[in-house]
């Protein structure tokens, strides 16, 4: 049986971006390898991050959902003192004696290589898979550099692929001046606003954002909370289009799954203690319960106390007639944030949402509606009464 081929992405992360995931992915795909894991080192081994190890493990661990093959590793994290590379893929050959490590370098890693810590030991350990970036060296010296490395017992190997131009430098320089920073993820980019990295301005009160963002990681699972800082971006820039509060609606869309990834039980334990409902079709579905619950769980546990945004919370999935428009900014940005898949049908509605709330919400409530009945699963009313209720207004009626 071939053996597994496994991948390491050793890192600061500082912040991670895309040019991180694009160049692990070909990798992966050049050299068949089963997974890269996301290894972003301790603040010891590198004095220079910016971010703290937990916020740069937050923002590694969302930008690994974007692949399942990407693993993010607390293994430099968690290590007592001054992590080495030496360390981890000593740890990592105990783990999987019988895997093969492929070890990720930047060409301008490779002229660096002589200054770490325990170099011989690495070479049996690892093959080096270099990618191509540009540094303050011409090729002939990295060839011959590369040329002694490989007599001293280095295995490398070239990973045919472009150059990358994208560095976490330049990525902070463009939050810090609030420029767009397109090699972001953009729950990557959500997080670091909220947390108010890199020099970005927060835009909620920062020392209650980071308690959140503390519980909301710990209480969800990484596809959870890498959506709900999407729901929460998408909220605050629909409710700027439309004229709405947007720190409640960043709020609210932040807060929204707060419950979701509670056990059954214990959500309706709280139902039923907290008198929530006692719909035994919402008591049987962490689908139509979580809201409910979820708004109970952001006054109590987050502190929440702003009535409208605990009802945007609790009708985020069904909506209800006679909604606030806060409402249908959470509703709206929770069933389009942007890492969502994209159908026809979602694109009518994101193109349709900058244009008329109403009019979105219509039709993403329909197109849920409908795909649920054809499903065969059960439609709770309270979404066909929303439906018929948004049919009945002024700037949707005209437009039908
Ligand atoms: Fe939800
Ligand atoms: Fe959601």
């Amino acid at each position: 049986m071939a053996k597994e081929r496994i991948g390491i992405l050793e890192s600061a992360f500082d912040p991670i971006h895309q040019g991180h995931i694009s160049m692990a992915q070909a990798a992966m795909d050049q050299f068949q390898l089963s997974h890269m894991l996301f290894i972003p080192v301790g603040n010891d081994a590198y004095k220079t991050c910016i971010a703290s190890g937990e916020d740069r493990w937050k923002m590694v661990v969302s930008a690994c959902t974007q692949d399942v093959r990407l693993v993010p590793s607390r293994i430099a994290l968690d290590q007592p003192g001054p992590a080495y590379t030496a360390d981890t893929l000593l740890t990592l050959k105990k783990e999987h004696p019988k895997a093969e490590l492929y070890y990720l370098l930047g060409a301008d890693g490779v002229m660096k290589l002589h200054k770490w810590h325990r170099l011989p030991e690495v070479f049996p350990l690892c093959t080096f898979l270099i990618y191509p970036r540009a540094g303050e060296y011409s090729p002939r010296e990295f060839n011959a550099e590369k040329k002694r490395l490989t007599e001293m017992g280095a295995r490398m190997r070239m990973i045919p692929v472009n150059p990358i131009t994208v560095s976490s430098t330049e990525i902070r320089s463009q939050l810090s001046l609030g420029q767009p920073a397109p090699f972001l993820y953009s729950p990557v980019r959500e997080f670091c606003t909220l947390r108010g990295l890199y020099g970005s301005v927060p835009r909620l009160d920062p020392e209650t954002t980071s308690v959140w963002l503390d519980k909301l990681f710990s209480a969800l699972n990484p596809k959870r909370f890498t959506h709900s800082v999407s729901v929460a971006g998408t909220a605050r820039r629909l409710a700027r289009i439309h004229d709405i509060n947007p720190d409640q609606s960043e709020e609210g869309g932040l807060l929204h799954d707060c419950a979701k990834c509670l056990p059954m039980k214990q959500m309706q334990r709280i139902a039923r203690e907290h008198s929530l409902t006692d719909d035994p079709e919402i008591l049987s579905s962490n689908g139509l319960l979580h809201s409910l619950v979820g708004a109970w769980v952001a006054r109590n546990m987050y502190g929440m106390a702003d009535p409208e945004v605990l009802d945007a919370i609790s009708f985020h999935n069904t909506g209800r007639p006679g909604m606030s428009r806060l409402s249908m900014c959470v509703c709206l940005a929770d069933y389009m944030e942007p890492t969502r898949d994209s159908y026809p049908l979602m694109e009518n509605v994101r193109i349709l949402s900058e244009l008329s709330l109403e009019r979105a919400l219509l039709m993403s409530l329909e197109g849920t509606a409908s795909y649920v009945r054809s499903r065969g699963k059960y439609l709770h009313p309270r979404t066909q009464e929303t439906i018929d209720w948004l049919k009945t207004l002024p700037g949707v009626r005209s437009s039908r």
